[in-house]
């Protein structure tokens, strides 16, 4: 084992040793997901609207920001890929706050930048959300399902939490978005989106974002390039 692997498998250990027992999982769901319906969602340095809904899933983001240097030279974003891993039953544990910057910091560390071909980081993350069936799904873009054009953000439990539902999914639509209540030149923005299409959700929110920045400016003509970051997605109502 690598130092840097094992380095990163002793966080995750730490993280799950100090993590308390599921108490709460939900029989009515495939998925071993913890129920989170009383779950707060702290919104605290930012001025994201408070959820309608019940919380449904708590998922922690591991992947890329992904950007193109404009003419202008600087970068703007042109969609991401993350693998979502359940975080539902470290809700209400010491590692749950943290479970976002912990995470980042294995994450920007790993020599890979593809969080699919990353075993290391995808073992680490399953073992600190839960011992198994840990991923929900992944969220990526999609061309925008309503107006055919443009690029919209999706979250896709069809292949994991709900694997064979074709209806576990959800496109969102941007409502809100505010900086990170710290090191705003690192971390990506605090989101608030609602369905545009699909029942796996109603809102969904990024929050607790490490890392996603590009650098300020770029040479116009280089490559699209991809920023490391994990956040904590939020979502709520739906009919899952
Ligand atoms: C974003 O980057 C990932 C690689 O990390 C790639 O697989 C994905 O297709 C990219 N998505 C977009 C919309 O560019
Ligand atoms: C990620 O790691 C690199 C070193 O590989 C470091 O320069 C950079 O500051 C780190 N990013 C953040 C946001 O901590
Ligand atoms: C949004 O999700 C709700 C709950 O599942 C669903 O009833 C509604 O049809 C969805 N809206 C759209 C536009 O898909």
């Amino acid at each position: 084992m690598s130092l840097m692997l094992k380095s990163i498998v002793s966080v995750a250990l730490l993280l799950h040793a100090s993590a308390a027992a599921p108490t709460s999982a939900r029989s009515d769901k495939k998925c071993r997901v913890c129920g989170v319906s009383s779950a707060e969602i702290v919104l605290t340095g930012s001025t994201l609207p408070t959820p309608s809904f019940a919380p449904t899933f708590i998922g922690l983001g591991v992947g890329t920001q992904n950007y193109t240097c404009e003419s202008t030279g600087t970068y703007t974003n042109v969609g991401a890929l993350a693998e979502l891993f359940d975080a539902s039953c470290l809700y209400g544990t010491s590692s749950f706050t943290d479970l976002s910057s912990l995470a980042f910091r294995a994450w920007n560390a790993s020599a890979t930048s593809d969080v699919f071909e990353s075993e290391a980081i995808i073992s680490a993350a399953r073992v600190i959300t839960s011992p198994s069936e840990s991923t929900l799904g992944q969220h990526y873009f999609v061309t925008n399902p309503v107006t055919g054009t443009g690029l919209s953000p999706k979250w896709d439990f069809t292949s994991n939490a709900f694997a064979g539902n074709p209806a576990a999914f959800v496109v969102g639509s941007k409502i809100d978005d505010v900086t990170a209540p710290s090191d705003t030149a690192s971390n990506i923005d605090w989101l608030y989106l609602t369905n545009l299409t699909g029942a796996l959700a109603n809102e969904i929110y990024r929050i607790d974002t490490q890392g996603g920045q590009p650098p300020a400016s770029c040479i116009p003509g280089s490559a699209e390039i991809f920023v490391k970051y994990t956040a904590m997605y939020w979502l709520t109502g739906g009919s899952f």
